[in-house]
């Protein structure tokens, strides 16, 4: 059981007020509120160890030491088995374009690289561009009109790909396509298979090696961390593909792959935002606290985003895409207001210092499937652990 009260004295954001009045945070999605441990371990990096790293000093054998502790902390955090296999960078999309060009030197004309309607352009648009340099085949899956993956046509698209692209959780109306099947079937097909957990992360356990997926990325900001992307891949993927590095950077992992100097005050507050997770769980690992925190928070989600879920659904006009109840979605409720246009909704939600976000939210491919994009996209509620159920009923009172 998660103590909410508790978690939420320890957000220095969610004891803020605006305009008189205590803000609810919906804007999850786009970026969580960070806990003060893990502004704290930003704070103590730049205070006392501020250095580049691989020198013979304090400063910087510290800085090591801190960057080591990161790349230990997501390795559980996503059951990585190396944490050389954790590469940091700048955010998901810089990462997926880079990695993507490395893997698309392994693509052969007319070779069939597979994306899907559902996912955020930044894992779509990077193999797009890759498979266009290598003269690839694109395949999209479609979705069908409830915004779930389109099964059938993922059978069909699959056969002989070379590279299979997916996300756990879309960023705009919450569906968690069942990943572990996908995975197995696309790695069957023989296909390489890259995963978008940027959504899924705060809200789920990740767990690479029970995937079987290849490829995972996900970014720290969107799980109560700093602006930090994060990039997981087989280690053998990573040591034998092309790494555009400069030449003294390290050839061994992960110096392959983190191009130049990292945000290493940013990374540091990654390894805090892991810490902070397991701290919510029990077990004598750092891995089992965090499957067992992960296990909690999305017990707590179900239930909120239930409350939120069924009091749409008794408010005529409103539109819910996706799944109507908790079942196979995150707790991220993408809805539309008959005849109104999406942003004029955010905007009376703000005015009451509700933060939410309308539009498309880079999920370009849905938001075109779904045709809402002339009445401005979506209205997106996006619930994290966070938030309460005396939240969820001011919204629905808003609304
Ligand atoms: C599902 C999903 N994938 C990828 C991204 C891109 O992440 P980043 O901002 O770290 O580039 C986002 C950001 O909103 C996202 O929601």
């Amino acid at each position: 059981m998660l103590d909410v009260l508790d978690i939420r004295s320890r957000f220095p954001a969610l004891q803020r007020f605006a305009n008189g009045k205590t803000p609810v945070f919906l804007d999850g999605p786009g970026g969580t509120q960070v806990p003060l441990v893990v502004i704290e371990a930003i704070t103590d990096y730049l205070t006392r160890c501020n250095a580049n790293t691989r020198g013979g000093f304090t400063t910087s054998r510290e800085t090591d030491v801190v960057l080591r502790h990161a790349h230990e902390a997501v390795a559980d955090l996503l059951n990585a088995s190396f944490p050389e296999e954790i590469v940091f960078g700048q955010n998901m999309t810089t990462l997926a374009l880079h990695l993507s060009r490395s893997l698309g030197r392994t693509w052969k004309p007319g070779e069939p690289v597979v994306v899907t309607r559902l996912d955020h352009d930044a894992n779509v648009r990077p193999w797009l561009l890759a498979a266009a340099d290598a003269q690839a085949e694109v395949r999209f899956v479609s979705v069908r009109e409830d915004g779930s993956l389109d099964e059938d046509d993922f059978n069909r698209k699959i056969i002989g790909a070379k590279f299979f692209a997916l996300t756990c959780a879309s960023n705009a109306t919450g569906t968690m396509p069942d990943v572990v099947r996908l995975t197995h079937r696309a790695k069957e097909a023989g296909a390489l298979v890259a995963l978008d957990a940027v959504h899924y992360a705060p809200h789920g356990v990740i767990d690479v090696q029970h995937w079987g997926c290849d490829i995972v990325l996900c970014s720290a900001y969107k799980f109560f961390g700093p602006h930090v992307g994060i990039l997981w891949a087989r280690r053998d993927i990573l040591e034998s593909l092309f790494a555009y590095k400069v030449r003294p950077a390290p050839e061994t992992l992960p110096g392959r792959w983190m191009t130049g100097t990292q945000n290493h005050e940013g990374v540091a507050g990654v390894g805090a935002c892991v810490e902070y997770l397991a701290g919510l769980g029990h077990g004598s690992t750092r891995r089992q606290q965090i499957v067992d925190a992960m296990t909690a928070i999305r017990e707590y989600e179900s239930s909120l985003g239930a409350q939120l879920l069924s009091g749409l659904r008794a408010k005529p006009g409103v539109k819910i895409w996706g799944s109507q109840t908790m079942a196979g979605r995150a707790p991220t409720i993408a809805i539309t207001v008959q005849g109104q246009n999406a942003a004029d909704v955010a905007a009376r939600l703000w005015g009451d210092e509700v933060y939410c976000w309308a539009g498309h939210f880079y999920a370009l491919e849905l938001a075109e499937a779904m045709g809402v994009l002339p009445q401005g996209g979506f209205v997106r509620l996006g619930l994290v652990h966070y938030n309460t159920p005396e939240e969820v009923q001011r919204v629905l009172r808003l609304l």
